[in-house]
């Protein structure tokens, strides 16, 4: 009797295991990647502009599920929230964070965000708003979003995801691949996209074809000069 149980246990138990199996490869496969960031800090906008925008040319886009985080070092009192390069860069991050809301679509709001910071590295980010124009995309959700309570509520929510970091972050860009932060690697996420891509995938994307396994950038030092720490007083 006891064997008997036991044995229809084993058939009800791997049914359940082959269910679960089916369900999981029915899932679409992606890495996780996010950036926290922060609107003025020169290493994020060269980072965005340069090398993450790499990802919609050589289709790494198919394989990620990008996280923009756009707060970076601020910090929040109470309700009040202040940035590390000032007012300029407050409005900035709610009005990318605005972008991301109003058009979910990651094409369309990392066209308007990639607009932004190439503004940003050639110090024209006063003229913010002819991105609107540049891209095609309509400035009415993303004012309703920044002068509605929307913008700041966004913020706040950016705050909280940012501040519960573990372990917290120490600067910006700050990338983490399926939650391990990357820290000074972080300019070859592409290969830790690859690399945990490997574990789950069923075929190699173009974009992985060509990359080392291995991190070796050389860059790095420059780089992580350029990045902006999280205990830097504000210029
Ligand atoms: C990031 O982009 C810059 C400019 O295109 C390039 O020179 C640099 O090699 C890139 N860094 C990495 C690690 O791909
Ligand atoms: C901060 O929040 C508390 C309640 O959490 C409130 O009583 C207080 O007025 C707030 N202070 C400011 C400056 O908004
Ligand atoms: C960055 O890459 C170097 C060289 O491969 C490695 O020794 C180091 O542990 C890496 N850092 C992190 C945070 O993964």
């Amino acid at each position: 009797m006891a064997s008997c149980g036991l044995l229809r246990h084993a058939i009800v138990m791997s049914y359940l295991a082959l269910f679960i199996l089916l369900n999981v490869s029915a899932a679409p496969k992606k890495v996780k990647v996010a950036l926290y960031y922060e609107t003025l800090c020169p290493a994020c906008s060269n980072f965005m502009v340069n090398n993450l925008s790499e990802i919609f040319r050589n289709e790494l886009i198919n394989i990620i599920d990008l996280n923009l985080v756009p707060y970076g070092n601020a910090k929040l009192h109470n309700t009040t929230i202040t940035c590390q390069h000032g007012p300029d860069e407050c409005f900035l991050n709610t009005v990318e964070a605005c972008a991301i809301h109003a058009w979910p679509d990651l094409n369309e709001h990392y066209r308007f965000i990639y607009c932004i910071e190439s503004l940003v590295i050639a110090e024209q980010d006063y003229s913010w708003d002819s991105c609107f124009e540049k891209t095609g995309l309509p400035r009415k959700p993303v004012d309703d979003c920044y002068y509605g309570k929307t913008g700041q509520q966004l913020e706040v929510q950016y705050a909280k995801e940012t501040d519960s970091l573990k372990p917290p972050h120490e600067y910006v860009p700050w990338v983490t691949v399926n939650d391990r932060p990357l820290k000074e690697n972080y300019t070859d996420f592409m290969s830790y996209v690859c690399n945990a891509y490997e574990q789950i995938g069923d075929h190699t994307p173009r974009g992985c074809r060509h990359l080392p396994h291995q991190v070796i950038s050389k860059a790095k030092e420059n780089e992580m000069k350029l990045a902006c720490y999280a205990e830097e007083k504000a210029t």
